[in-house]
């Protein structure tokens, strides 16, 4: 990301009558991506997760990405700009396990668990009856119908999905997800909060994989099938991409990113969906990977190896 990108995000102020305060379930990467870049923006973030070891985990990488992000932003100035920076993001930042307690006072909850239908409808359901009638729900799902996820509340007029971007704070895209149900007001809300963090909103209806995975897990798929019949190998598919399509990443480096065990869950769950679509068949290169615990960056290796 630029320094201006950064910079604007940074200095976004939040508006008299706009979302303040902000639960988001799930520390993993996507979850902590997401309460950081809302803290930046001057927010007061409570961040859910089951245990208080992966709550620490996820304040620690927080604060490794804060690092690099105040890193670019003071370049030129005092260090001590920098770490108040970082000390005032944090402190805006507060860990809980007990998710009834966290959305007493939520004006939006972000959900970034587990891809489990029914691991989310129980959450949902136990926040719906816990969260006062004016708190927003979303999800980021990747790959599931907000519709369905939404099926368990009885709050589909304030339900909609804010589906990130990995790395979180520098992706600089949002899709705000409506569904049938989502009020105007729920939507107009969802855009002046991604707007607010310093986001770039686009809208989407609930279509499998929405506009950025419907066409980039197809792509990634596509990479997979090409170096699986042998017509390239995995470095060069790669380097194609970058130097001849000016990607930041090649397809297969991509998916290592990502998560194998993420892009292997993607596609089998649009298989069992669609299956007469050939571009959703599952990858057998992925899902040995996978089962070898191989699942990209995340775990130290996948089409490359990290642990060197
Ligand atoms: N936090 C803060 N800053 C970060 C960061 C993070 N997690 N990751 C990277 N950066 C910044 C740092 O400022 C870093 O500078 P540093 O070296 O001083 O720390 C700078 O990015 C450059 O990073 P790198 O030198 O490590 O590597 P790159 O120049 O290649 O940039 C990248 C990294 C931004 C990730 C770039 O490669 C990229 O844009 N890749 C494509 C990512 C992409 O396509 N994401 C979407 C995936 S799909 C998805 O998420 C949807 C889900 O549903 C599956």
């Amino acid at each position: 990301m630029s320094f201006s990108v950064l910079k604007r995000s940074f200095s976004t102020t939040v508006g008299k009558n706009a979302i303040k305060n902000v639960v988001v379930i799930g520390g993993g990467l996507m979850g902590s991506g997401i309460a950081q870049v809302t803290a930046q923006a001057g927010q007061n973030v409570t961040l859910v997760e089951v245990n208080g070891d992966i709550l620490k985990k996820a304040e620690s990488n927080i604060g490794v990405s804060l690092g690099r992000v105040a890193k670019k932003l003071f370049k030129d100035k005092p260090a001590s700009e920098a770490e108040k920076f970082v000390n005032d993001t944090k402190s805006r930042i507060k860990g809980t396990t007990d998710v009834k307690s966290a959305v007493t006072d939520a004006d939006l909850v972000v959900e970034a668990i587990i891809e489990n239908i029914d691991i989310k409808h129980k959450l949902f359901k136990t926040l719906d009856e816990t969260a006062p009638a004016k708190t927003l729900f979303a999800s980021n799902t990747s790959s599931l119908s907000i519709g369905e996820i939404a099926s368990v509340t009885n709050r589909k007029d304030r339900f909609g999905g804010l589906h990130f971007f990995n790395p979180v704070p520098m992706m600089r895209l949002l899709e705000v997800i409506r569904i049938p149900e989502t009020s105007d007001e729920t939507y107009k809300s969802f855009m002046e909060w991604g707007k607010a963090i310093g986001k770039t909103c686009v809208t989407c209806k609930d279509t499998p994989g929405f506009i950025v995975n419907r066409l980039l897990v197809p792509y990634m798929a596509e990479a997979v099938r090409l170096y699986e019949r042998g017509d390239a190998s995995v470095k060069d598919i790669d380097v194609a991409m970058k130097l001849g399509a000016g990607y930041p990443m090649g397809p297969l480096e991509l998916a290592d990113y990502v998560g194998l065990d993420t892009t292997h869950f993607i596609l089998q769950g649009w298989h069992k969906k669609m299956p007469s679509e050939k571009l959703f068949n599952t990858l057998k290169t992925v899902e040995k990977l996978v089962k070898e615990g191989k699942l990209g960056v995340k775990s130290g290796e996948g089409f490359y190896n990290y642990k060197k």
